[in-house]
């Protein structure tokens, strides 16, 4: 699939065409190694090996049940990762207070339910204005990127600047689940509508969530997108080709 890609021809032409970035989301190693509770596999070896395929950022969830990456993950990660690191994290204050003492390159607020899978919504940052704003003012005293994960929703768009937050993620889980092509196409739009809204106000413009081989093309054409966060389906895709494989694949769509 990706012959004609060397590693260098592959960076100069993202570059030339000035595609997104990609972030590759590494829990789900983690998950696999907690089914055994054991050691392997390590998502810090994940990380680095797709920081050499070529990814821009390693990005991990530290969720308040430790479901998967646990403390001592970020901390080694903090340590490996050559690329960026973006922590998603909830605003709970011991995770705030651990985001402030690791000093990730960016730190993703998200919504977090303990009976939820995945994260499943946005955050309802107009609804949490001042709370939000303190957890972002902390995170960027320490030198910490702030991006706030929403739905492609105006208001939302717009009360992310009021809390200074300077990236948002674009939430494509109702654009990856639509059932029909005309739903898709409808949620695309919303979603262009939204990128074009935030970069107009000086924001940059991340997308994630649900996004595979099959969809992410339509959502890296979008004008302006910086990044695209992704971990299920390269972690799946891993499982047969490998993950070095698996992240060259999604980078060449992209
Ligand atoms: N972005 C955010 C904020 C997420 O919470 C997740 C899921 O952890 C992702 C991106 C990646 O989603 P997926 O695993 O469906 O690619």
């Amino acid at each position: 699939m990706l012959e004609g890609f060397g590693e260098m021809s592959l960076e100069k032409e993202r570059n030339h065409r000035s595609m997104p970035k990609l972030g590759i989301n590494i829990d789900h190693v983690a998950t696999l190694r907690e089914a055994r509770k054991t050691y392997m596999p390590d998502p810090v070896e994940a990380a680095l090996i797709c920081e050499k395929a070529g990814c821009d950022s390693i990005v991990c969830h530290l969720r308040e049940d430790r479901r998967h990456i646990k403390d001592a993950d970020v901390v080694s990660l903090r340590k490996a990762v050559k690329t960026r690191l973006n922590l998603e994290m909830s605003v709970a204050p011991g995770i705030v207070d651990f985001a402030c003492k690791i000093r990730p390159d960016q730190a993703t607020l998200v919504p977090e339910k303990r009976e939820e899978v995945t994260t499943e919504g946005g955050l309802d940052v107009r609804g949490n204005l001042k709370k939000l704003s303190l957890v972002t003012a902390r995170l960027k005293a320490r030198g910490i990127g702030v991006s706030f994960f929403i739905n492609p929703a105006i208001s939302q768009i717009e009360a992310s600047l009021e809390c200074g937050a300077g990236i948002i993620e674009l939430h494509t889980g109702e654009y990856a689940n639509a059932g029909t092509a005309a739903a898709r196409k409808r949620e695309l739009d919303i979603l262009e509508k939204a990128a074009k809204h935030a970069l107009s106000l000086g924001l940059e413009v991340n997308a994630g969530h649900g996004l595979h081989y099959e969809n992410v093309c339509d959502v890296a054409r979008i004008k302006g997108m910086n990044e695209l966060n992704i971990g299920h389906s390269i972690i799946s895709r891993a499982v047969f080709v490998g993950i070095s494989a698996a992240v060259r694949e999604m980078l060449e769509l992209i």
